[in-house]
């Protein structure tokens, strides 16, 4: 239930469910019951994208999971082609999977699409030369139009989106360099902030950064589980976002993620300091 008019939102993605993971998340799922008022998944949710897989997972959420969800599908869920039969198990198992779509849950909007790559900043590809380019281009150009469009449909006074892909180079630090027009496109950002979005969540770069921002400072969180459990060991393996009706977050999260920031960096300095007096 939420309370005082605060909702909170439970995001994590990369679940990666395989053959042989049947119950391996239960306690995850009950602890993310208790711990927020919706769930957002963001994408790769099985391994080899085989809606058997899917059935495992749905099978447990359905016993473990008792708050309503919101979710993408990632790249691997595409892997086998059964990527409509893996969307539908897993709504009739109660998740509202977007795929350019948008939901409202406890007054948040929730607009979903999985993305796709191709780069970040001046390093974006651009559609031009052989018509396979072009191809891979007007897929990231046509995921970004997708979003924009299911988020102008939302009235709510907060806006989450919800992306597979990173919309930001930032969250994907901590990749190898050699990847990371793989791993997102910043051509999602605009959407984002157009649109004003509260929070984004991705997944999809296991190994990047757990937050970042947008160039306009809304707040992007990688909530990819390898990357969450690496990160913060002892700790729960999802993001919780508390959003509070009445109080914009996009004025509020910058500033929380600009001062963990501040004291990071004053930690490296203090490092250096102490190798410099060695
Ligand atoms: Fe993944
Ligand atoms: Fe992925």
């Amino acid at each position: 239930m939420t309370t005082n008019d605060v909702v909170r939102i439970a995001a994590v993605s990369d679940l990666h469910y395989s053959k042989t993971s049947q119950g391996a998340l239960l306690p995850l799922f009950a602890e993310i019951t208790n711990s927020a008022d919706v769930l957002v998944v963001a994408g790769d949710l099985t391994d080899y994208g085989l809606a058997e897989e899917a059935k495992l997972l749905a099978k447990d959420l359905t016993s473990a999971l008792k708050i309503p969800a919101v979710g993408v599908l990632g790249n691997h869920d595409y892997e086998a082609g059964e990527e409509k039969e893996i969307a539908r198990i897993l709504q009739d198992a109660g998740v509202r999977m977007l795929d350019g779509d948008t939901c409202e849950v406890h007054g948040v909007g929730f607009a979903g699409v999985r993305g796709f790559c191709g780069g970040f900043g001046r390093g974006a590809l651009g559609a031009w030369g052989e018509g396979v380019i072009k191809a891979f281009v007007h897929e990231a150009i046509s995921e970004a139009l997708k979003l924009e469009s299911a988020l102008a449909r939302l009235k709510t006074e907060h806006r989450i989106a919800i992306v597979h892909y990173a919309p930001i180079r930032e969250t994907v630090e901590g990749e190898p360099l050699e990847i990371y027009p793989f791993l997102g496109s910043s051509r999602l950002e605009e959407p984002l902030t157009r649109y004003e979005v509260s929070a984004v969540f991705h997944g999809h770069a296991h190994k990047g950064t757990l937050e970042g921002t947008t160039a306009k400072g809304i707040p992007v969180y990688n909530v990819s589980l390898p990357l969450l459990r690496e990160e913060r060991p002892g700790q729960p393996t999802f993001r919780v976002l508390e959003l509070r009706h009445g109080v914009g977050a996009a004025q509020r999260e910058p500033d929380r993620i600009a001062e963990r920031r501040r004291a990071a960096g004053r930690r490296l300095d203090d490092r250096f300091a102490q190798t410099g007096s060695d």
